[in-house]
């Protein structure tokens, strides 16, 4: 039987569906007195020491100026229990609302930054902003993590990876190749 799947032309514009693996983070932040949380996808590791995300965030979210303004947010990391709050949180402003408030969530306070931990997330990253060169361009920011909180249990926590069009593929097997890898490539 032939490896290969038959292919038809794909929109080009729509590839994002492939290459989106997420997971979905909740991006809190705060400036002042204010405090926000904005759902995520399109985030990439950039470097392990000093360890660096890029992530776009768009220039029409209320984020976007608390972040900037401040240099500071904390990438939290949802599981499924999760699911319809990061929809929620991901088509609402806080412009109009206080999403800890709305949503129920717990901000606690961080170690390195202003911004706030969502409690009910499995982990939260404090992150500073590292470089902003590609923001007035592409909204793309460039943090370096300086702080990171773990939950312990379960190992691999039931993360959320975007399709788009409203549809999430949630992360399941495991499986380890670790004999197979260079020494170091972990
Ligand atoms: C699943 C999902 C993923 C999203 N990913 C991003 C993203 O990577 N970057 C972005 O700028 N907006 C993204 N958004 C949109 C923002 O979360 C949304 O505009 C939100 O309302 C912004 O909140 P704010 O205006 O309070 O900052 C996403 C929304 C959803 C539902």
């Amino acid at each position: 039987m032939s490896q290969r799947a038959a292919k038809l032309d794909f929109p080009v514009s729509q590839v994002r569906r492939y290459l989106e693996p997420g997971p979905i983070v909740l991006v809190s932040s705060a400036r002042g007195n204010e405090r926000n949380i904005m759902t995520m996808g399109w985030h990439t590791v950039m470097e392990f020491t000093p360890s660096l995300i890029g992530c776009v965030i768009s220039g029409g979210n209320h984020s976007f100026g608390l972040i900037r303004e401040s240099g500071e947010c904390v990438i939290n990391l949802p599981t499924t229990k999760l699911t319809d709050i990061v929809v929620g949180i991901g088509n609402t402003s806080g412009a109009d609302i206080d999403k800890f408030e709305h949503f129920g969530l717990t901000a606690e306070p961080a170690t390195r930054v202003k911004a706030p931990l969502i409690a009910e997330c499995h982990a939260n990253f404090e992150c500073k902003l590292a470089d902003d060169g590609l923001v007035d361009k592409y909204n793309f920011f460039i943090f370096e993590v300086v702080k990171a909180h773990v939950a312990t249990s379960p190992k691999h926590p039931q993360t959320l990876h975007y399709e788009g069009d409203g549809v999430f593929m949630v992360s399941g097997k495991i499986i380890s190749r670790r004999k197979l890898f260079r020494p170091g490539m972990l």
